[in-house]
């Protein structure tokens, strides 16, 4: 570089042109299958495969062998051995083959070696090849004689000349080189990352190994875990992927799953890299190993391992393919844990289905010779179990004589631009060329160059990691999560152009419609009308707490589109609406007692768990019985986080301007302006007397006295008459102990002071209770249910009819696991069992 000091500035402003450039992805990563080259040694043939042409090496225009050695052909070949491997080219003093490189970048060098029988014994050959400037590829090369022949090696480097030269040398005098075929063509751009993040022996969680573009990289394994062999005619890199069975430790742990769906690339980066079908085929994504437990066996809990041979104390580039094609909905696809080398783990947590993404990691390995990569189900996953679709192990390449892992220098920029630098273009010219591709970008994605800042997340090491960042301005920079965009197009297709007849919903927030996306998942696609409702503040909450999150009770966001100024968010759809229909003004059948306290289980454990999860710490603000919605199974969901918070660290309240939804609103907060996640607690306490009593929280209509729900029911909560004030639907069905603890929990959520009120955790562990005690008493009499004999229902003076004899944490726990698996939590609730909070 230093050729180019004085042009410094420049290249950095260059540099930084392109950084912008590349992150608005207008540099599409469109590649075409190079034609060269592909070089058949030791022939003058032409010999073409489904999508290849390899060229005899005898003559060519773009290529030249010097000097031009002897040349070497089977003399009995197998009617199965390819006729690009009958003949070689034999080097018994150093040769090199010399490539005119049109495009700088990044390289693929595979040299085939298939040592037939000849005059001249090939096993004996005993040579090194090296490449320009580069450290050796191969070095006391030998062909060993075993059945994976032929044997093919294959290399990753960035070349930045010209002229490229592949050099045979044999080792010693007597000794000579062979190869049978070379290729050495493109592969996409940023099919290497510059940097990985560094797994060393001890760990090292936390730095990155950079420089990778600038060192070798030796393919040691490809895996296509859980699937079949990929040829190279199945990859348009002309790869070759094997089966993982033999790398398993135990193969009684995993079993083999495919999917018969077409795999749904998408664009860019979220939390991890999407992949496409150059990085990986879609063989390796249609099959997966997961673990092999029984089905319906929820309980088990194990990894699945691997080991790979690796060279001893070296450095690798590993690279894993992750598609969920094991689940069958977002709300219970897995979180993994991907541990290396059993020292270092990573969670991941699978946000799209079908949708395939690759993490890269530099691993050193150490004196044991292999590889461990292990996975297992993170113990917040919504299931037990967790997958793995391929891998792939490179070797980094030492340089002779020189130390690895060094520092980038600051100095030095891409290789692109270095490409474009050395290929002698004029620097104005280049600005200039920049300057006009980007201001087409510009116009093509006005509402993504003004609104949306690419932010690269951070690893995700640390479960704790908040939501929001503080940034140089001091405002809160949310960590967008660019890869779950959808196509406007594809939004478009999905609801019929918005069709009227797919209108599910409306609002101050815009229109709700109900869509189905072209891998055939339904979906509930929210369009805010372009100048009302939510704002784009709210619209980058919703992305970014949704994005980050998942759980059984919460709402899955799909994906989001903000092309031409539109705010559309994408969630999984929800059979049934909101749980207010099902409750008043609508003509949906009566929810059963049971149904309802289900449903406020559910919403009470996507709130806690929103409160304590590995998120931590969001404050939803906007707690209401339409922001709990029903899927088909009557699932209760919590959704529409446009307004939430999170708390900061060691900070226990947040300041801010007093939003949420009138009726609902804790008066302190109104009071105090000082949020916190209390104030979700009082809004659930008035969704619970919604429920209970099936009318709205604030009904002008009704005399003074009961227009606001939660003041009217909590006159009768204290007078110990509840059930006079129920939903009439409810009457003679409702076991009155279950009522009780359900009109305490009610009343406890919505004390006055923020402090005295309990946690979400406390109000599940109440209204599992209270669904207990409708439970038992429904055991015990059976035909309770359909009586309408209010005297044994509603005795008056209540009796005191306590199931405590029988409930041990499990007794309370073993009928609702099904419901609870996702809940990291539920051990702190129900380590909080006491005896007498039954009263
Ligand atoms: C290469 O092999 C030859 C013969 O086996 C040996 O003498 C030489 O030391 C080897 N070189 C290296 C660097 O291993
Ligand atoms: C290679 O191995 C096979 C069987 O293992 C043997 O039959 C053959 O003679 C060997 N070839 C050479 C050149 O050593
Ligand atoms: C995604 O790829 C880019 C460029 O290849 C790389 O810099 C980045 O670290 C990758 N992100 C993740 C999460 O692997
Ligand atoms: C990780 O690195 C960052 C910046 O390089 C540093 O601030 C932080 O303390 C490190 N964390 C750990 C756990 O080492
Ligand atoms: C080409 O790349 C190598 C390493 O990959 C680097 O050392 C060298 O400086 C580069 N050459 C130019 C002209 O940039
Ligand atoms: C998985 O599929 C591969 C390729 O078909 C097969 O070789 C292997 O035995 C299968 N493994 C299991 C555990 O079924
Ligand atoms: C292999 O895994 C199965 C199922 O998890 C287990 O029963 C068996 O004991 C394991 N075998 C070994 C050798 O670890
Ligand atoms: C891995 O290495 C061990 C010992 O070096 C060897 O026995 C084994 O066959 C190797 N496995 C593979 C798959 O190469
Ligand atoms: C990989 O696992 C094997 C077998 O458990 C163990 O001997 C080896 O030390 C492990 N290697 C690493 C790097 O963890
Ligand atoms: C899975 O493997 C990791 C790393 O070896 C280990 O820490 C963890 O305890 C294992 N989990 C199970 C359930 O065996
Ligand atoms: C690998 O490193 C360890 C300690 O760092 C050393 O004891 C061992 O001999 C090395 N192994 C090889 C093959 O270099
Ligand atoms: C997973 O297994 C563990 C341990 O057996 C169990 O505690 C947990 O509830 C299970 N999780 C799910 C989602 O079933």
């Amino acid at each position: 570089m230093e050729k180019f000091h004085g042009h410094e500035i420049f290249v950095q402003l260059l540099r930084l042109l392109l950084l912008l450039l590349l992150s608005l992805q207008c540099l599409s990563s469109d590649y075409t299958p190079p034609s060269k080259y592909f070089i058949n040694c030791g022939s003058s043939s032409t010999i073409s495969d489904t999508t290849r042409t390899f060229v005899g090496d005898v003559s060519s225009d773009s290529f030249t062998l010097s000097p031009k050695p002897e040349a070497v052909e089977d003399s009995s070949p197998s009617p199965a051995t390819s006729q690009l491997y009958r003949t070689a080219r034999l080097f018994r003093s150093p040769s090199s083959y010399e490539f005119e490189i049109d495009q700088f970048g990044i390289y693929l060098v595979r040299l085939h070696f298939f040592p037939f029988s000849s005059p001249t014994d090939l096993f004996t050959a005993l040579f090194d090849v090296s490449v320009s400037g580069l450290p050796l590829l191969l070095h006391n090369f030998t062909v060993q004689n075993t059945s994976n022949l032929p044997l093919i090696k294959e290399f990753l480097l960035t070349i930045n000349i010209s002229k490229f030269i592949v050099k045979f040398e044999p080792s010693q005098e007597s000794s000579f080189a062979f190869v049978n075929a070379i290729e050495l063509f493109i592969a996409p751009d940023s099919f290497i990352p510059h940097s990985a993040l560094l797994v060393t022996r001890k760990g090292g969680k936390n730095s990155s190994y950079k420089g990778l573009l600038s060192r070798v990289l030796q393919k040691i394994h490809r895996v296509n875990v859980g699937g079949r062999e990929i040829e190279h005619d199945s990859d348009t890199l002309w790869r070759n992927w094997v089966p993982d069975d033999t790398f398993l430790f135990n193969r009684s742990t995993a079993r083999n799953k495919s999917y018969d769906q077409p795999i749904q690339y998408q664009e860019g980066q979220s939390e991890y890299n999407y992949s496409d079908r150059n990085i990986a085929p879609d063989n390796v994504y249609s099959t997966a190993k997961e673990m092999n437990t029984n089905k319906g066996d929820q309980l088990q809990f194990f990894n699945i391992s691997w080991g790979f041979n690796v060279t001893k104390n070296a450095t690798h580039l590993l690279r894993v393919h992750f598609c969920d094609i094991t689940s069958a909905s977002l709300s219970v696809s897995p979180w993994i844990n991907l541990y290396i080398n059993s020292i270092f783990s990573r969670n991941i947590k699978i946000i799209t289905l079908a949708v395939p993404f690759y993490l890269d990691f530099v691993v050193v390995s150490d004196n044991s010779g292999l590889l461990n990569i292990s996975i297992g189900p993170h113990r917040d996953s919504p299931v037990n179990n967790s997958f793995l679709n391929g891998l792939e192990i490179m070797e980094i390449m030492e340089e002779l004589g020189s130390v690895s892992m060094e520092n980038e220098s600051k100095k030095k920029t891409t290789p692109l631009l270095v490409g474009l630098v050395v290929g002698g273009l004029a620097l104005v010219c280049i600005v200039t060329v920049v300057l006009s591709l980007r201001s087409k970008c510009r116009k093509e994605k006005p509402a993504e160059a003004s609104h949306w800042l690419p932010v690269t997340v951070d690893g995700g090491l640390s479960s704790h990691s908040r939501v929001y960042e503080a940034t140089i301005h001091g405002s809160p920079v949310p960590h967008l999560n660019l890869g779950l965009k959808i196509p406007f197009a594809e939004i478009q297709s999905a609801t019929k152009n918005f069709s009227g007849k797919l209108l599910v919903g409306k609002g101050g927030f815009g229109k709700v419609y109900q869509g189905t996306l072209r891998n055939g998942m339904k979906v509930a696609v929210k369009r805010s009308q372009p100048g009302h409702g939510q704002g784009l503040p709210e619209f980058q909450t919703e992305i970014l707490v949704l994005s980050k999150i998942r759980h059984r009770h919460l709402v899955s966001l799909i994906g989001y589109c903000d092309e031409r100024n539109e705010m559309i968010l994408v969630y999984e759809f929800m059979q049934k609406g909101t749980l207010r229909n099902h409750l008043y003004d609508s003509d949906l059948p009566c929810l059963s007692w049971k149904q309802r306290l289900e449903i406020c289980i559910g919403a009470a454990r996507g709130l806690h768990y929103l409160h304590t999860g590995s998120e931590g710490g969001i404050i939803h603000r906007d707690i209401k019985s339409t922001n709990i919605l029903l899927d088909d199974d009557f699932v209760a969901k919590v959704a529409d986080f446009g307004l939430s918070r999170s708390g900061l660290p060691n900070q226990t309240h947040v300041s801010t301007a007093v939003k949420g939804t009138f009726g609902y609103l804790d008066p302190e907060y109104f009071r105090t302006q000082q949020l916190t996640d209390k104030s979700d607690v009082y809004s659930f306490g008035v969704v619970l007397l919604e429920v209970l009593c099936a009318r709205p929280v604030i009904n002008p209509s009704l005399p003074r006295e009961q227009m606001n729900l939660a003041e009217w029911v909590m006159v009768w909560q204290k007078k110990g008459l509840l059930e006079q004030v129920i939903d009439p639907l409810l009457v003679g069905k409702v076991n009155l102990n279950s009522l009780r603890k359900f009109g305490e929990s009610a009343e406890k959520c919505l004390k006055e002071d923020g402090t005295d009120r309990p946690t979400m955790g406390d109000v599940v562990w109440d209204l599992e209770y209270a669904f207990q005690l409708q439970q038992t008493a429904m055991q015990r009499e059976p035909l309770e249910d359909s009586t309408n004999d209010a005297a044994s229902t509603f005795p008056f003076p209540t009796i005191q009819r306590y199931p405590s004899y029988s409930l041990s944490t499990s007794d309370i726990h073993g009928p609702k696991r099904r419901d609870d698996s996702s809940e990291r939590t539920e051990s702190e609730v129900f380590s909080q069992l006491r005896i007498d909070n039954g009263r």
